[in-house]
């Protein structure tokens, strides 16, 4: 099985994030701050951690605010200077990634998840590549994409995190063959499955590290669940013909695509952050004595 190293990742941001409308009619769900950062800049904290070199985002319309976020902002820097605030403008060139690190190609409809990451097949080309999904936040030391990368160099193949859930009726579940300490042999997947017949307690996270046969499943994928192409039902087929694993990675993940779980991310990463941490955690507690 391909150990080919790991460079590249897609990160699919062209759904239209219609759970929380409606903050996303003109912003694109991806740059909601949670806490001090816009969402999307957590996920590509954690792919550069595990040393991906180039990330391709999938956008669509009205996902301009993404683009722009990860260029040079050079009025702002100007004014900034002129105000004598170096240190912020340092802070923002530091973000900078190396120029053509980035690319951006465009999901002209939202078709699905699986459609999203056909459209990078060419980025991609013949190479494994990860997925991040932008609105599940990890919080793990090393990155839940750093712990994955580990476990590809060592059994290559493909790899998706999961993690445990008291509700698999609201996520894709795995089917465990055998497991060897975090690493799961995979022998299938259902998606939402009643709890009584969940096979495992075992979510699919939101990242994967894919080998790019997967391209050539998904170009003839029908849509499936919701009317839509599904990255799972891809990858179902993709498993017939080379190896799965899931890893129970080391950490913790947030769903941040609907407006409980964004509230839940954004007060875990205060009360996480290293500075303002402490801060956070009293005026959260005050928040609430002030509700008693
Ligand atoms: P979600 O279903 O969670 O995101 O897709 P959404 O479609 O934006 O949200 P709702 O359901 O309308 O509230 C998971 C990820 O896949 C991307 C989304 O941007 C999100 O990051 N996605 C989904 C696409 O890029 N294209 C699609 O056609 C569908």
């Amino acid at each position: 099985m391909s150990t080919k190293p790991l460079r590249k990742a897609v990160l699919p941001v062209a759904g239209l994030g219609t759970r929380v409308l409606p903050a996303t009619k003109a912003i694109p769900k991806e740059m909601l701050p949670v806490f001090d950062r816009p969402a999307i800049q957590y996920v590509v904290d954690e792919a550069l951690a595990a040393g991906i070199e180039h990330i391709v985002f999938v956008t669509g319309r009205n996902k301009a605010a993404i683009e722009d976020y990860f260029d040079r902002a050079y009025e702002l820097e100007d004014t900034l200077r002129l105000k004598g605030k170096t240190g912020l403008v340092q802070e923002l060139e530091g973000d900078l990634r190396p120029a053509g690190s980035m690319s951006f190609v465009r999901q002209q409809s939202p078709l699905g998840l699986g459609h999203a990451v056909w459209c990078a097949r060419d980025l991609i080309g013949d190479e494994p590549f990860a997925v991040m999904l932008p609105d599940m936040l990890m919080m793990a030391k090393p990155s839940c994409l750093a712990q994955m990368k580990e476990a590809y160099d060592k059994v290559g193949g493909n790899i998706i995190a999961v993690e445990p859930t008291d509700t698999p009726e609201q996520y894709g579940i795995i089917d465990p063959e055998s497991r060897d300490g975090r690493l799961l042999r995979m022998k299938g997947m259902v998606e939402k499955p009643k709890r009584e017949q969940a096979p495992s307690n075992l979510f699919i996270s939101g990242r994967y590290i894919l080998q790019p046969e997967i391209f050539g499943l998904l170009a003839y994928q029908q849509a499936g669940a919701g009317g839509e192409i599904q990255l799972t039902d891809a990858m179902a087929r993709l498993m017939r013909s080379q190896s799965f694993h899931a890893l129970e990675y080391d950490g913790r993940t947030y769903d941040c695509g609907d407006k409980l779980g964004y509230l839940r991310a954004t007060a875990a990463f205060a009360l996480a952050h290293e500075e303002l941490g402490a801060m956070a955690a009293e005026t959260l507690r005050a928040a609430l004595a002030d509700e008693k």
